[in-house]
């Protein structure tokens, strides 16, 4: 297509304001099928089965559209991935745009989330066209709503198209404000090819589907193609675009979105963000903002059945050819057993792995307390980056530990302000910003991540009743004045419960622990002490009383063997037992510490 013909735009919307169903619209409008539809075609056609992976993901679609001005268009709906966790996904969807559409519900207005979101369009340079949407309902605000965009964006709304994508009023204006506002792309056909590498899946039939949008030159079939981060050359076999069904086509021009297969077998020999180019016609520079994502969150995964290993290091395999940005290696603990030790982009995305380890591989799973990435100088120079808090070296080594930070801006109704302030103290949290946009706080904060990590998510939306809305990113790593915290059950570490804390909070949540597994650990023929200690110093203690008096205790001392053989059966059965010392610990007990966070 010509350069001037196309416009490549996403959508920007927070969760339920109606991003799918206008994608829908706008698919039906233009006469695509609409998503729902080509599913009811997979069921009653064999053929297009072999299409469903494929098509079912791409979700960035080619539509063709005949506007106004009697000229037809081709129009690039790229879909984002709408979490903060994937930001640099985003961000490179985007650098793949000239514009987007930002879709507000007429009867809510701006979420925290889709804010991050704006900003980064509006540092791509893209011409954001507001779209009110729900415009039917009977709460529906479109001024008030069109003033706090205004307000709190800054984005004029001049512009702004009025819809309501159920109901399907205003979707040509839509088509109409994409063709007129957003600007046809750049690029020269005569230049070297040049294209983003912005999206890959795995696809059963096809192997690794590449998204691509071409810069310049013409990315086409049967040509030779170096990665150049990846230093990695293929031949690719395969060029088309989605409509959202797949369409076959000679070749990708400048301006063009579409996608690529080059034999390539795994997700993870692909790096989004990368640049593509003609082996034997490079160009000079790759584009710019290329990184490689970097997990920062880690925790442990472990099956309950401990049986269930080899079938959660497949899962973990299977679920890794899709999606290179988690990483896993294996993991004993004495607690535990064994299991692997997982990194992810941030919380959604564990809790994406882990839900769908749990729900589509049926795997019942321990996940131990996430923790983020230390970094640290030891007394001897060198520097070492943690992942699990089992590893930390002895303090006596240490010369300095970093953790990372976040600036969070939470948007949170009036009249829970004070209750998420005192949350953001707590947490060692320090106030940059507070402004009010629409009757509604807006909170700027500098939070250590670990602090998140622990259960701040879930307590915001619990102080809130689930009205405050939280969004972040990473501004680097600070020193702090950070200690490893052993839980001991009878004088025994226990490696699953010890936890990186500041030294400050290390009391109260030791205090907390401790209380906890007094209740979790039944009693035994003798005293059990459970301690928290901080590097040998015991900062909390609680006590199982003997379950026995210690008189009764001493006549049975002389069945111990009798008594580990009727434990040992035990052990093998269903109720499962760890040992500390002499303690027997039953594996609900860890379960229920950890999931309590
Ligand atoms: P996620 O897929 O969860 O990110 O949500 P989304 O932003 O894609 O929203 P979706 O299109 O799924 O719409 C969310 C809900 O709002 C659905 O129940 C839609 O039927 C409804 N909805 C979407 N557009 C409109 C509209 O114009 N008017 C009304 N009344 N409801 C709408």
């Amino acid at each position: 297509a010509a350069l001037e013909t196309i416009r490549n735009f996403s959508i920007i919307a927070h969760i339920d304001h109606g991003k799918s169903t206008l994608a829908d619209r706008l698919i039906q409008t233009t006469g695509g099928l609409t998503a729902r539809e080509m599913s009811e075609q997979v069921l009653d056609n064999m053929d297009i089965e072999k299409e469903r992976g494929i098509t079912i993901k791409a979700q960035t679609v080619r539509l063709n559209y005949t506007a106004k001005d009697g000229k037809s268009y081709v129009l690039n709906l790229m879909d984002t991935p709408g979490h903060v966790d994937f930001a640099y996904e985003v961000s490179r969807s985007l650098a793949a745009c000239e514009g987007a559409l930002l879709v507000v519900d007429a009867a809510q207005g701006v979420e925290a989330q889709t804010l991050a979101n704006v900003y980064q369009s509006i540092e791509h340079d893209h011409v954001i066209i507001p779209i009110i949407n729900k415009i039917d309902l009977p709460a529906a605000e479109p001024e008030r709503v069109c003033k706090e965009i205004e307000d709190v964006i800054g984005l004029s709304t001049e512009n702004a198209v009025m819809t309501s994508a159920k109901s399907g009023i205003g979707i040509e204006d839509v088509l109409e404000a994409i063709v007129r506002d957003i600007p046809p792309p750049k690029g020269s056909i005569e230049a070297p090819l040049k294209a983003m590498l912005v999206d890959s899946w795995y696809d059963p039939y096809l192997g690794v589907v590449i998204l691509v949008r071409v810069m310049d030159g013409v990315l086409k079939k049967g040509q030779q193609i170096v990665m150049m981060a990846a230093g990695t050359t293929h031949l690719v076999d395969r060029v088309g675009c989605f409509r959202p069904k797949l369409e076959y086509l000679d070749a990708l021009g400048p301006g063009e979105i579409g996608f690529i297969t080059a034999q390539i077998k795994e997700v993870a020999q692909t790096n989004v963000g990368d640049t593509i180019t003609d082996v034997r016609r490079r160009t000079n520079e790759p584009l710019p903002g290329f990184k490689t994502v970097q997990p920062v969150v880690f925790c442990g995964l472990f099956p309950t059945d401990a049986a269930d290993f080899e079938k959660l290091r497949d899962s973990l395999g299977k679920l890794r050819l899709n999606d290179a940005s988690f990483s896993f290696e294996t993991e004993s603990s004495a607690a535990l057993g064994f299991g692997f030790r997982c990194g992810f982009l941030g919380l959604l995305h564990l809790e994406i792995i882990q839900e769908r380890l749990t729900r589509e591989y049926d795997l019942d799973l321990i996940t131990t307390a996430p923790s983020v990435v230390y970094k640290m100088l030891l007394r001897d120079g060198k520097l070492l980056e943690l992942h699990n808090p089992a590893d930390m070296p002895d303090p006596s080594t240490i010369e300095l530990i970093e953790e990372p930070w976040i600036e969070a801006v939470i948007y949170v109704p009036d009249e829970h302000l004070g209750s998420i302030l005192k949350l953001c103290q707590d947490r060692r949290g320090i106030q940059k910003n507070l402004t009010y946009v629409g009757g509604r706080a807006q909170l700027t904060y500098e939070l250590p991540l670990n602090e998140v990590v622990f259960d701040f998510y879930d307590r915001l939306k619990s102080i809130s009743r689930g009205y405050a809305s939280f969004d972040y990113h990473q501004i680097g790593h600070r020193e702090g004045d950070l200690v490893k915290m052993s839980i001991m059950v009878n004088a025994e570490p226990v490696d699953a419960l010890s936890m990186i804390v500041h030294r400050g909070a290390a009391e109260a949540r030791g205090r907390h622990m401790c209380e906890r597994m007094k209740d979790l650990i039944p009693r035994h023929l003798f005293k059990i002490p459970i301690q928290a200690a901080i590097g040998g110093k015991v900062i909390a203690r609680e006590t199982i009383a003997a379950l026995r008096k210690d008189v009764t205790a001493k006549c049975y001392g002389g069945d111990a063997s009798r008594k580990r053989k009727l434990l040992d059966k035990q052990k093998e059965g269903k109720k499962r037992m760890r040992q500390y010392g002499n303690v027997d610990i039953p594996q609900e007990a860890f379960i229920a510490a950890l999931r309590m966070g």
